[in-house]
């Protein structure tokens, strides 16, 4: 039987489509590959966010030119955001390099394949926009939890961010058919479902029969024997009291929001065509706040975006104390070709840029621990989703905290009632309740 490996960077919306790919390929008779060195195809699932993403992947095609000289029918294919960006570099640099495929051409894989089986010259295959999501095609990685996307592409054009530009304009998924699938999963024993979107509080408003996001969750909340829902990604700017009372109101829908902040200063924000001030952000918050009980929130920054200065980053820093986030997903601006922000002139050394990076971490991490350390004595109850470190199981609060703790591996997909005893910034230790 012929093997398939794959790897995945990027996104949760990567990790998704690397779930078609493996239904695809499983379809046309491939298995999975625990180890590259014994697969016959590779597939490489791009992210193209920030540069380093993109440096990184040179250098590991680079290093796969070996394995092909010492395997020649091994198929390398090269698919994600920087296969659909930067095919001309990909083709040019790594001639060896079988398959170029974009974010839209997922279930042509198999005939590519094929193509290139017959013909024996590497192909290119970008589309440049469509929608080809099939819902009822992917293989859900974890048995009891799935991920399901909502739209895809994006519509807001951030000045430094290139997913528009890689993923198309934004695509609402029908409502019906994301229930169906919901349902479907459900009936097979997923009890968590995580609704994947670049800016989830926009769904709907493309459709035929408009629906908004918040009377998506209110009847996915309503399917039995789903015990929780999750969604990504939130944007501020359209975070609606609708959305605020849905959350509140059912049980599985859970308080987890993650909501970028990206910048905390006025003039930053607008430079970033986020759409949003400080006071609106810390607004929301507050609303979240009140009409949630035990909510959590995260959120992303950049730091360092051009013509950022030592009082705008103060505002980010400000954000940072008032809201006291559970986690802070943190970037250094990286400029992105093709992108607003690209030609915006930079006055900030480097080495500043670093200092301040550093410095927004050392206060988030801080925060994140004493966060924690406020769960330590409480009770809740966790989706137990696998092994961790140090041979541990690994469970997820309602609030998205990861708790580790000693226990069968018969719990994988159960939920348990677990007593924190202890906290770190980024994770969680306790002991099953008996
Ligand atoms: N649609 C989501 C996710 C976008 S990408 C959202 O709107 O939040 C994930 C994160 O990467 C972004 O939130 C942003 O913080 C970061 N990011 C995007 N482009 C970047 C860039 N050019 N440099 C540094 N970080 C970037
Ligand atoms: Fe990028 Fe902004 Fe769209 Fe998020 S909302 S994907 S940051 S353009
Ligand atoms: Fe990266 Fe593409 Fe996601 S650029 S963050 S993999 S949408």
């Amino acid at each position: 039987m012929k093997k398939y490996y794959i790897e995945t960077f990027g996104c949760q919306m990567n990790e998704f489509d690397s779930e078609r790919i493996e239904y695809l390929l499983d379809k046309e008779g491939y298995s999975a590959s625990e180890k590259i060195e014994d697969c016959d195809i590779i597939v490489i699932n791009t992210c193209a966010v920030r540069e380093k993403a993109e440096n990184k992947l040179y250098g590991h095609i680079g290093n796969l030119k070996n394995l092909k000289i010492l395997k020649p029918d091994l198929l390398i294919c090269i698919g994600g955001c920087t296969a659909q960006n930067l095919k001309e570099k990909i083709l040019k640099d790594f001639p060896y390099v079988d398959i170029i495929f974009g974010t839209h051409n997922i279930s042509q894989l198999p005939e590519l394949i094929l193509k290139k089986k017959e013909i024996n010259k590497n192909i290119c295959e970008i589309r440049e926009k469509g929608f080809d999501y099939a819902l009822d095609r992917f293989r859900h990685t974890f048995p009891f939890k799935s991920y399901i996307p909502i739209s895809i592409g994006c519509n807001n054009f951030c000045s430094y961010c290139i997913v528009p530009y890689v993923r198309g304009k934004e695509i609402s998924i029908k409502p019906g058919k994301i229930i169906e699938t919901a349902q479907k999963l459900v009936s097979e024993g997923v009890v968590e479902i995580m609704l994947l979107g670049q800016n989830v509080n926009s769904y709907g408003k493309d459709l035929d029969n408009p629906v908004t996001f918040s009377q998506l969750l209110d009847k996915i909340s309503q399917i039995d024997g789903l015990k929780r829902i999750r969604f990504m990604t939130s944007h501020p700017k359209d975070l609606s009291a609708e959305l605020i009372n849905v959350i509140a109101e059912k049980p599985n829908i859970m308080s987890h929001i993650h909501l970028p902040l990206q910048a905390g200063s006025n003039k930053i924000l607008e430079m970033m065509n986020r759409r949003y001030t400080k006071e609106d952000y810390l607004e929301i918050i507050h609303n979240i706040r009140s009409r949630i009980k035990d909510s959590s929130l995260t959120t992303d920054i950049i730091t360092g975006f051009p013509g950022e200065k030592r009082d705008d980053f103060e505002h980010t820093l400000d954000v940072v104390k008032k809201v006291r986030f559970n986690r802070a997903f943190t970037f250094i601006y990286s400029k992105r070709d093709g992108t607003a922000a690209c030609s915006l002139e930079d006055s900030i050394s480097k080495k500043e840029k670093k200092e301040w990076f550093k410095e927004l971490v050392a206060l988030q991490n801080q925060i994140s621990f004493e966060e924690n350390q406020k769960l330590i004595g409480r009770c809740p109850e966790v989706l137990v989703e696998g092994k961790g470190s140090k041979n541990l199981l690994e469970g997820r609060l309602e609030n998205n905290s990861v708790v580790n703790f000693e226990g069968s591996n018969n719990l994988i997909g159960r939920f348990v009632k677990i007593k924190i005893t202890g906290a770190k910034s980024f994770y969680l230790t306790g002991n099953i309740l008996k």
